[in-house]
This record gives structure tokens, sequence and C-alpha cells, in this order.
């Protein structure tokens, strides 16, 4: 049984289905602080499989020592955290509290309960201001800039600590770059609450009319249009990305780290200009300031995953357009 916290949220919800397609047994910890009880009922009707989840909080015990009780879990995937980097800027404790804390609470019950196994959602975040491109996982993490940033950083060394000392506990560290899509059936894909802050999100909600203008923060990064390239990845990718890690654990070392991301780039512009091309919507944007904190470049070298857990991106930048745009225009029929 595998237990997978937040699996009600955008990339915890993707990878339930690919589990459960896989024949895992699985069951949810959630507390829907960003996602909603209805998710469940789609992740059930795609797969035709029964669920199993606990409405609770990673930050406490009791629920997860429920869980450890009433099944047999081998592995967690831990997912659940707050992701939004401007929200961190004005609740750090929050942040700290749901991604650092939440994280220790679930690796101390882990270890009490003999569950000895943890896949864990970092980010390129960790990586702060590139020092060289494409990323590898040796590149030089750290001088993070906000706190969202931090708490994942935190909790990566907490976890490669704890690891170095207990060597039955096995820690497999996933640095996601850019996800972007949904699932192919429109039944499940991100739902941010209230202004989105990431790139696609934004752009949707700009094609149907429900915000004005995407502001393309900076024109005058040294790239090929002066606009940021990122390594947006698909959704459905990234959570065959995480049975590939569950299936593929290298005995011979109890701490794995590995970036999941495409090793294709793309500019804010390619991207809008791709979303305009295969949906046939134009999108009313205009250049505007930097964003602060934002990095000219983020791509990934994904030849570790590749090497080691046989994994690789396959779908297309037009894919995951193609599957937020129908995502978009059938969630509401759900
Ligand atoms: P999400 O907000 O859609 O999903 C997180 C889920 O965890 C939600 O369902 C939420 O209700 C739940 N949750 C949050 N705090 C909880 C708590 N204390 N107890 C129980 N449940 C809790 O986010 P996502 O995009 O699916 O991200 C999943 C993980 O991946 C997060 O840890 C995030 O930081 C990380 N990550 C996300 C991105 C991205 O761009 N989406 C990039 C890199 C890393
Ligand atoms: N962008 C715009 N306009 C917007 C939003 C974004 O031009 O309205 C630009 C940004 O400046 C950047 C690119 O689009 O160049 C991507 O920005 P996102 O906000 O979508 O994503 P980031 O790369 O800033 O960060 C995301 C997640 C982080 C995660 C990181 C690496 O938000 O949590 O990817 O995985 F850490």
């Amino acid at each position: 049984m595998i237990l997978v916290t937040g699996g009600a949220g955008y990339i915890g919800s993707h990878t339930v289905v690919e589990l459960l397609n896989e024949n895992y047994d699985v069951v949810i910890l959630d507390n829907f602080v960003n996602s909603s009880p209805s998710v469940i009922d789609k992740i059930e009707l795609i797969t035709n499989k029964k669920i199993k989840f606990y409405e609770g909080n990673v930050l406490d015990r009791k629920v997860l020592n429920e869980i450890f009780n009433d099944n047999e879990v081998s592995d967690v995937i831990h997912f659940a955290g707050l992701k939004s980097v401007s929200e961190s800027l004005i609740k750090p404790y929050d942040y700290y509290n749901n991604n650092v804390t939440g994280t220790l609470t679930l690796v101390n019950e882990m270890v009490l309960n003999n569950v000895n196994n943890l896949i864990f959602s970092s980010s390129a975040t960790v990586y702060g201001k590139p020092q060289e491109i494409p990323l590898t996982e040796s590149c030089h993490i750290g001088e993070t800039t906000n706190p969202y940033g931090t708490s994942k950083f935190v909790a990566e060394k907490m976890l490669t600590d704890i690891s170095s000392a207990n060597l039955k506990f096995n820690v497999t560290l996933l640095r996601y770059f850019n996800p972007v899509g949904a699932h192919p059936s429109g039944m499940i894909g991100e739902s941010p609450k209230g202004i989105p802050n990431n790139l696609v999100p934004y752009l949707t909600k700009v094609a149907r009319g429900q915000l004005e203008c995407l502001s393309v923060f900076g024109s005058d990064y040294p790239t090929k249009d002066g606009t940021g390239i990122r390594d947006f990845i698909h959704v459905m990718d990234l959570a065959m990305g995480h049975v590939a890690a569950l299936r593929n654990r290298k005995p011979e070392r109890n701490l794995n780290i590995y970036n999941l991301g495409t090793g294709k780039g793309y500019t804010v512009l390619e991207l809008i200009n791709a979303f305009e091309r295969i949906t046939g919507v134009k999108v009313n944007y205009r250049l505007s300031d930097r964003r602060d904190g934002d990095i000219a470049e983020c791509w990934s070298d994904p030849s570790l995953a590749r090497n080691e857990l046989g994994w690789e991106a396959s779908r297309s930048l037009d894919d995951m357009l193609r599957d937020v745009w129908n995502w978009e225009n059938t969630k509401s029929n759900y």
C-alpha cells in the first residue's frame, strides 16, 4: 500500500491515477486546503477503482498513526505542502510549518511505524540562481529567494541528514521543473484558488476572458527573444516519474535525487505562440517588467532519471497546452 499525502492536489491526483493504473494500492491523506474532495470521485471515475482516503493534516500525529495502524503501508509519496511563492512571502510561518515541520512529523511517524521508503516532492527552485545550465542533480543548491523555496531546500537538507544517520530509511528527492497540463480525460487538472501566479493557469484565464491581460514578466533577459526560459513538463509525465522512482529504487544507496524535467527549454513567448496555434485563441498579453526573484533560464539535464529510473518525458509542449485547454473547457461538466 502506498500512502500519498496531498493526493487530491494537482500533481498528487495525476500520480494516484498512474499508481492505480499500475495496480498499486493507494491511500490518500489530504486536508483539502488547496483541493477538493470531488477530486477523489474523479480519480475513481477515471480509474474505475475505489480509493481509501483520510481527511487530515500531515502535522497531525494521530491521523498518521491511524493510517499506519490500519493499512500495510510500504512507501509514502509526500506531496502535501503549500506551493505559492508569493503567498510564502506573506505567510512564511505557514510555509515552514506545513513544508518543513509537516515533513519532519511524517518522517518521525514513518520511522516509529517501520515505514522506511519516502519519495519527496522537491523543486527546481532549490537550485536558486543557477550557476550553470542545464541543471544536473550535482549543481549547487541553496540561496533560494523566497520562503517557499527555502522550505524545500531545508526539507531536502533535513531528509539528507536523516538518511545518512538511518541507513534503513530510503529517501528519493524528486526535483520537478515546471508542471503543466492535465489528464487527457479533462476530469482532473490544476485549479488554483484566486488569481493564479503561474504562467499557464494565468494564460488560460486570459484566454477564457476571465482575466484581462497576461503580463510577460521581463523581455530583456539574455535569451533568444528576451523572455524567460523554463522546462515545462506534462503532469502525466511527472506522474509516471513517481511510478518509475517507486519501482526502481536503488538498493545500493538510501538517498537518491533526480531531476524530473524534459531537458528542453521554451521561452514565455514561445509558449504563448504555441498556445495560440493549438487552440486558435488569441491571448491578450503585454511585455512588462521583470518579476522579483525570477531567473532568466531554468531547464534540466534529465539524463540521470533516464539512466537510473528508465524514465523520460514523452509529451510535447503542444500536448501540455492541448490538455490544459481541454481541461479548462470541460471541467465544469464534471
Ligand atoms: P497542490 O496544492 O495542488 O497539492 C497539494 C495538496 O496537498 C493539496 O491537495 C492540499 O490540499 C494538500 N495539503 C497541503 N498541506 C497539507 C497538509 N498540511 N496536510 C494534508 N494535506 C495538505 O500542489 P501541487 O502542484 O500538486 O504540488 C505538490 C507538491 O509538489 C508540493 O509539495 C509542491 O511544493 C511540489 N512542487 C510543485 C510544483 C508546481 O509548480 N506545481 C513545482 C515543484 C514542486
Ligand atoms: N510569467 C509571466 N507572467 C505570468 C507568470 C509567469 O511572464 O503571469 C513567466 C515568469 O516570469 C517565468 C515563467 O513565466 O519566466 C514561468 O513562471 P511560473 O510562475 O509559471 O513558474 P516559475 O518558473 O517561476 O516557478 C515554478 C513554480 C515554483 C517551482 C518552479 C520550479 O511556481 O514553485 O517552477 O519548479 F519551484
